[in-house]
């Protein structure tokens, strides 16, 4: 069968008088549908939907699944956002009856397993990111920004300390840090990260003063590369008054290595909608939790899991300082059971070895890229790395072209033009996930595509050549979106 014939699209097979429906089409007795529905809830007028057969619906949306690339097509090496491994017995376990089937309006004498299993995930979280506290109701790493950040706020006002509303943030940071430190209603004192990809100490110094509130940081930075000098960076800024937030969204490349507590870090906040074994992408569902030291506790979003003297569970409230709630409850609750199970699956050891294999596959892939790619630093990557095409410019191909002739190559293309601070940027990560096989293939296709963007860019220019769209204009795509057909 030929799977690149023009198919029609499910609006144009309307007219037809098929029909899929289960209720009687006997119209010698027509269900008087008003009295059983009642007439208020009746439409005045048909659906304007097309009229298909059940085989027709079916076999039009499983090949628009097929025109839908993921994890479980190929490598997915989308730089700071990937979609790694999940395995998908947890998606049995998160659809458990028990699970599944409660409701969070319940009352915590009949949810105390569900209850139970938020405060042992607490505690492992805590224990791999050396905090002494969480709250899982973040629903997204950046919705756990605005959380830590509102934390920090409601901390620094508790010590009258009103004159703090700057946040300092690197330059190589991901666009969620400043915009959630603009919605909270600080101000953003951007520092240019040094010639080696990390915080430029000079300039953190120059950005110090006692308006500072704290410093957003994520390590390995976007880059992919560890801020050796984490510690002196924590010290100043804490001496100057400040906080540190960690950006935990890439806490994979450490897991079970180092801990952000332990580096200096106040406030965490993790992607366990990447890290931890549930999908990530299509904006949500997800869990972006916060972890915060001892001395921020208090200002936790309501409710808290806390226990009785005699070891029931329940959901305080009472708490004067709370910031208060941030979401109606605990972020999405199947994606902490996959992280629970995540974390018991793989033991301390497991997951020391899957920060080993994410930061060892992404050598790997550096290593074997950089020859025929520019790599503008020089130091060896932790999960990700950064490449450059602006070898390729003298052929007049960019990284946009690379990464569309990738698609044609069956992999899913990396991140492009981030971070901002290295031109025709490719951010590869490839995750702990993928064996020697497929980083061997994917480094063959990247490789083929540079020896073709010197010999025929052409094909680059119009790739990809295998989509039923190609190249849509992405500005107009934006400005001007169509939504309807
Ligand atoms: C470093 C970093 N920070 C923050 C985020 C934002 O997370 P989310 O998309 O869940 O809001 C991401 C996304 O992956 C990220 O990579």
């Amino acid at each position: 069968m030929n799977t690149d014939a023009p198919v029609k699209l499910i609006f144009e097979y309307e007219g037809q008088e098929t029909t899929g429906r289960l209720l009687p089409a006997d119209d010698s007795a027509p269900m008087d549908l008003a009295a059983v529905l009642g007439s208020d809830n009746l439409r005045p007028a048909p659906p304007e939907i097309p009229n298909l057969a059940e085989n027709q619906v079916v076999r039009h949306y499983t090949r628009l699944s097929d025109k839908n690339f993921g994890v479980d097509n190929g490598p997915y090496p989308l730089g700071s956002c990937t979609m790694k491994y999940n395995p998908k017995v947890h998606e049995d376990l998160a659809a458990l009856p028990g699970f599944a089937g409660v409701h969070p309006l319940q009352i915590p004498e009949t949810t105390q397993g569900c209850l139970e299993l938020l405060a042992e995930l607490e505690k492992q979280l805590c224990m791999i990111c050396g905090v002494d506290r969480m709250t899982f109701q973040p629903a997204a790493g950046a919705h756990g920004e605005l959380t830590g950040l509102l934390l920090m706020r409601a901390w620094h006002l508790s010590r009258n300390d009103h004159k703090r509303r700057t946040i300092i943030i690197p330059d190589s940071a991901h666009g969620t840090n400043p915009a959630s430190a603009a919605m909270v209603g600080f101000e953003i004192r951007e520092i240019r990260s040094g010639p080696d990809g990390l915080v430029d100490l000079n300039a953190l110094e120059e950005a110090l003063d006692d308006e500072t509130a704290g410093l957003m940081l994520t390590c390995p930075n976007t880059l992919g590369l560890f801020e050796k000098d984490i510690r002196r960076i924590a010290d100043r800024v804490h001496e100057a008054g400040g906080l540190l937030y960690y950006d935990g969204a890439n806490i994979n490349a450490i897991l079970m290595q180092a801990r952000p507590g332990d580096m200096g870090f106040d406030i965490v906040h993790l992607n366990l909608h990447k890290s931890f074994s549930s999908p990530h992408g299509g904006g949500g569902p997800g869990a972006g939790p916060i972890g915060v030291a001892s001395f921020l506790e208090p200002f936790l979003p309501v409710p808290v899991i806390s226990s009785t003297d005699d070891g029931r569970l329940f959901l305080d409230e009472q708490r004067p300082l709370s910031i208060g709630r941030v979401r109606g409850f605990h972020a999405s609750f199947a994606v902490l059971i996959r992280a629970y199970a995540y974390i018991l699956a793989n033991g301390t050891s497991g997951m020391r070895e899957v920060s080993e294999a994410a930061v060892a596959n992404a050598r790997y892939l550096q290593s074997r890229l950089s020859q025929a790619f520019d790599m503008p630093y020089e130091t060896p990557c932790m999960h990700e790395f950064v490449l450059s095409a602006s070898n390729f410019k003298p052929y007049g191909v960019s990284a946009m072209d690379v990464a569309k002739r990738l698609i044609d190559y069956g992999f899913h293309p990396p991140t492009v033009y981030f971070p901002l601070t290295v031109k025709e940027a490719m951010m590869i990560e490839p995750t702990e996930s993928e064996d020697r096989e497929s980083l061997d293939a994917l480094a063959e296709a990247f490789l083929a595509i540079a020896h073709e963007a010197k010999t025929r860019p052409e094909l680059l220019h119009t790739a990809p050549h295998n989509t039923p769209v190609s190249r849509p204009d992405e500005l107009r795509a934006a400005r001007q979106p169509i939504l309807r057909g």
